[in-house]
């Protein structure tokens, strides 16, 4: 089929939302732009930070009401650190103020937090906050909200090494099932959904081995202007891609 009554749409900005057909269980946000997002209002670059992760929550709540059980948003990379002190310093306070002040009502609303990075190199007190918040909200259900803090894809990838070979687990047995498993969250299906705010069309080093079949979605959009609308559409165009996996569909067979 195709023309008129193509099922396809003519291009992704076509793509409408269905509440009721497939919903990304696991979507992975590279939450970019807010520098650029500050800089577009005079702003300094700590108000940009501010108010993306301000955003994390209207992002999360639309999650929730669209069905999605699993959010991993990237907060800062092992990359992260070669910015200036001073912005380094204040993604830590941002981090740390983040969990103090929004911990009990994500816990009321069945919020479950895991971190996916190294603690080693972060604050004491800091990484106390985090294995509190994980701890607190582990029997939680309504949605998992993964921070990827600290992150790097080659570092989890280096990691999960070690862990096999202290392990002491042999070679041979030693297959993709293993190498997941010994990722930060072994819990957490393969991401079907990857986002990325700002315009950029590359990883940074995020999710580099669940991404394998990912669908990718790219929006100009500044991380703190991604609202409500924003994510429907994102989601529309997942619905509308056509995952393969390697395969050939049935009908071509
Ligand atoms: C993303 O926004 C947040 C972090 C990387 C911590 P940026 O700070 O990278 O914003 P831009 O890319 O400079 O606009
Ligand atoms: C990716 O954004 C990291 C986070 C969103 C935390 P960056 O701004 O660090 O990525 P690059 O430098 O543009 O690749
Ligand atoms: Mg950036």
């Amino acid at each position: 089929m195709s023309g008129l009554f193509s099922r396809t749409p003519k291009s992704e900005t076509d793509a409408v939302f269905e509440p009721h057909g497939v919903i990304p269980v696991h979507v992975g946000i590279i939450m970019d732009g807010n520098g650029r997002w500050a800089r577009a209002r005079g702003l300094p670059r700590a108000a940009g930070h501010r108010a993306g992760t301000k955003n994390i929550r209207r992002v999360l709540r639309e999650s929730v009401r669209i069905g999605i059980k699993a959010l991993t948003v990237y907060a800062f990379s092992t990359e992260n650190w070669a910015r200036p002190k001073e912005e380094v310093d204040h993604l830590m306070r941002l981090i740390s103020q983040s969990i103090q002040e929004e911990l009990d009502d994500l816990d009321a609303n069945g919020v479950r937090i895991l971190h996916s990075g190294r603690l080693e190199g972060v604050n004491p007190r800091l990484q106390e906050e985090i294995r509190y918040a994980i701890e607190r909200t582990r029997h939680n259900d309504t949605i998992v909200l993964n921070v990827a803090f600290n992150y790097g894809g080659r570092a989890e990838i280096v990691d999960a090494i070690k862990k096999i070979i202290q392990e002491g687990i042999p070679p041979e047995a030693v297959t993709e099932e293993v190498v997941s498993q010994h990722l930060y969250t072994p819990e957490l299906p393969d991401p079907d959904l990857i986002i990325r705010t700002g315009g950029e069309f590359r990883l940074s080093n995020f999710l580099i081995w669940q991404a394998a079949y990912a669908e990718f979605y790219s929006t100009p959009v500044y991380w703190p202007d991604f609202d409500e609308a924003e994510l429907r559409k994102a989601v529309a165009v997942f619905q509308h891609r056509d995952r393969r996996f390697g395969k050939i569909k049935d009908t071509e067979r």
